[in-house]
């Protein structure tokens, strides 16, 4: 797909006219209509406005398949667990908060090979999980078949990927740092608009800075 059909596509998406796209962009509608129809390009100055204007990426933008962190499938490549198997202690905190009383729908995001989401499914709950490394997602499965548990497991890219179902508790660890600060706040906007009410956020995040626990 060329950059015009991308953005006339991702518009389309949001439901904004051309005339919006371009007042966001600092733009004349007739620019974004010559776009959209192949006959004049963006200036490459300005891909990152409108990828953060179409809540994408700029690879995603220019037509690229998202890549898979290289780092993370070498990682995940060996026959161990890279992680190991322990659950995530804020799962015990899951359900102690919101306890298996009925199956809650989860959605684990950046799962990697599904240690967390394999145990949530075994206590209970719907568990749906993504990653973008293929073979995280890969072993994922082959954990939950060992298991014997269904969960909804499936590669996607958390900067490109917005969530249209609701979900009980939303779960992310150790991933939030991974997206461009330009779409943190579209990430978190359809995260939170997808959170049943009462539901839980349970992220985990790196921070570059020192941390203290506050206990009440
Ligand atoms: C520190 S690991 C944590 C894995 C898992 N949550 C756990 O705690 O075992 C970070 C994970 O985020 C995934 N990740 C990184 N960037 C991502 C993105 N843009 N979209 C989805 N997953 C991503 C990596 O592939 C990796 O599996």
């Amino acid at each position: 797909m060329n950059i015009g059909k991308i953005i006339s596509a991702k518009r389309k998406e949001l439901g904004i006219t051309q005339q919006v796209l371009a007042d966001r962009l600092h733009v004349s509608f007739q620019a974004i209509s010559k776009w959209e129809n192949g006959i004049s390009y963006p200036d490459i100055e300005t891909l990152p406005l409108i990828a953060s204007a179409l809540n994408i990426s700029i690879e995603s933008l220019l037509g690229y398949p998202t890549r898979s962190l290289t780092e993370y499938d070498n990682h995940y490549a060996g026959k161990e667990y890279y992680w190991g198997l322990e659950p995530n202690k804020l799962c015990y905190e899951i359900m102690q908060r919101k306890p298996p009383v009925k199956p809650h729908k989860v959605l684990d995001i950046g799962c990697g090979e599904g240690k967390d989401a394999v145990f949530l499914a075994k206590n209970g709950y719907d568990v749906t999980a993504f990653d973008v490394s293929d073979t995280g997602i890969q072993k994922a499965k082959a954990l939950a078949e060992i298991h014997g548990v269904t969960v909804d497991f499936f590669k996607a890219d958390i900067k490109d990927f917005r969530i249209e179902a609701d979900y009980d508790i939303i779960f992310s660890s150790g991933v939030f740092h991974y997206i461009p600060h330009n779409l943190r706040q579209s990430v978190i906007d359809n995260l939170k608009a997808h959170t049943k009410i009462g539901g839980l956020n349970v992220i985990n995040v790196f921070v570059g800075k020192s941390f203290y626990s506050i206990c009440s």
